[in-house]
């Protein structure tokens, strides 16, 4: 299916078209890409996909991305070619999100007030490297070995470069990282410097880190594999396409996601257009991004809080000056993004435009929680048997705001997304060492 697979530039009025060998993260005019397919893929693959369960000594159905393969061909490989898929397709032997499907965990459902069988919670912490990154890290990082490149880039709040330094590794390239000096989980940071990343502090927030490495990355020949890079959505759509598989393609009603630098959002808006343009599901599930109260963009602007506008996609014309004067007045105020949750603080999210998308297309919401909502959230997935970090309970806890405020009904299908394992080890001792904190167990002596 060679010439199946292109770049386009998000923007109506701009709409750029490149080959798929284009490196850049941007079209000229400096808007977001998406890789975009010719081909239409056959419903039947649902059927292929389900097969590769029984992965017959093949990895890439092993891999929980790669076994949609179909679904990402940017490569424009034969998909059933083992040879092809061994010389083009990067991954950790089948390991990305080999482990993840929804389950039901019925002290959440308990927590949040919905009955526990229209509860889905998918764990993404146990991916290789700990974290959804790992979906999107195996198609970039295929995309950058595709392109020849020999050093891959990153800035991160602990998850991304924990996954760039992981795969890196396994493909002997370089990685360099870019961290906010002092603000990334321990168990993150060491994961960078264990990989052997050449890791690189910025004495500032995320926002400046990525700002520092995309500057870096295009002055010295990296290649860049945040989330701005459209390839890192190509793999971060296998997450619903997982969860939706595991439900017999019947759409929930709702797919919810922590919000930080908005990719999953973007990847899981790209994944539902899709599959609603080719015919695979007919009901769109709604998405809701949980926003820290300390880091709220996209829910500030969203829901009018900043002069009275709500911003939209706007079918392809968003306000761009809304989004430019609410960071000059972050910037006048000297407000900074702030919220124990380091993963998603994060004040100038960089996929703003297609989470705004995103959100347009699925009728979507956007809201914010507490710091010690959050690590309620955490702590009660805990309760369960499964582990995941306190970002990753703003899920939990931004579903139980939403149905009390009457947005998600009681008898909705809710799937919420575990972003990442816990890699603060004090986070949950601290917690529970508290007695006042709702789900803590102190210790005896
Ligand atoms: N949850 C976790 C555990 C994360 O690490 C991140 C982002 C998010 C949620 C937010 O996801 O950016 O797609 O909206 N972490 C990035 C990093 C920024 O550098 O590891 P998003």
């Amino acid at each position: 299916m060679q010439g199946d697979a292109y770049l386009k530039c998000i923007n109506p009025q701009c709409g750029i078209e490149y080959p798929i060998e284009y490196t850049s993260v941007q079209c000229e005019k400096g808007h977001l890409l998406d890789v975009k397919y010719k081909n239409k893929p056959s419903p039947e693959l649902k059927e292929v996909f389900y097969k590769r369960r029984n992965s017959e000594g093949s990895i890439f159905n092993e891999s929980g991305v790669w076994r949609f393969r179909e679904l990402l061909n940017f490569c424009q490989i034969d998909t059933e070619n083992i040879e092809e898929c061994s010389k083009y397709l990067v991954s950790l032997d089948g390991a990305e999100g080999r482990q993840s499907k929804p389950y039901h965990m019925s002290k959440a459902a308990d927590f949040i007030g919905i009955p526990n069988e229209n509860l889905w919670l998918q764990p993404e912490g146990y991916n290789p490297s700990g974290s959804f990154k790992d979906n999107g890290m195996a198609t970039a990082v295929t995309h950058a070995k595709m392109t020849g490149a020999k050093k891959i880039v990153c800035a991160s709040t602990g998850n991304t470069s924990a996954s760039a330094g992981m795969f890196a590794a396994n493909e002997g390239i370089n990685c360099d990282v870019y961290i906010p000096a002092g603000q990334i989980a321990p168990g993150k940071l060491s994961q960078a410097y264990q990989f052997g990343a050449q890791i690189v502090e910025v004495d500032g927030n995320f926002d400046d880190a990525l700002k520092q490495s995309l500057d870096d990355a295009q002055n010295h020949d990296g290649y860049t594999v945040n989330s701005v890079n459209p390839f890192r959505i190509e793999g971060q759509k296998t997450i619903p396409f997982r969860a939706l598989e595991y439900l017999n393609w019947e759409a929930p009603d709702w797919l919810v996601y922590p919000g930080g630098a908005l990719g999953n959002i973007s990847s899981c808006g790209k994944a539902l257009m899709e599959l609603h343009e080719w015919g695979w599901i007919k009901k769109i599930p709604r998405i809701a991004v949980i926003n820290s109260e300390g880091a709220s963009t996209l829910s500030d602007l969203y829901n009018g809080k900043f002069e009275n506008e709500k911003l939209r996609w706007n079918d392809g014309n968003p306000n761009i000056e809304l989004i430019s004067r609410y960071y000059d007045h972050l910037d006048k105020e000297g407000l900074r993004p702030k919220t124990k949750a380091t993963a998603i603080q994060i004040g100038r999210p960089a996929n703003i435009l297609k989470g705004l998308r995103a959100l347009e297309f699925t009728n979507g919401v956007a809201t914010t929680v507490s710091d010690s909502e959050m690590l309620d959230g955490m702590s009660v997935v805990g309760l369960n048997g499964f582990d995941c970090e306190m970002a990753s309970g703003a899920t939990v806890v931004g579903i139980k705001k939403l149905i009390n405020e009457g947005v998600i009904k009681n008898d909705d299908v809710v799937v919420g997304i575990l972003t990442g394992r816990q890699k603060d080890a004090m986070i949950p001792v601290d917690y529970h060492r508290n007695s006042e904190n709702e789900f803590a167990i102190p210790p005896k002596n």
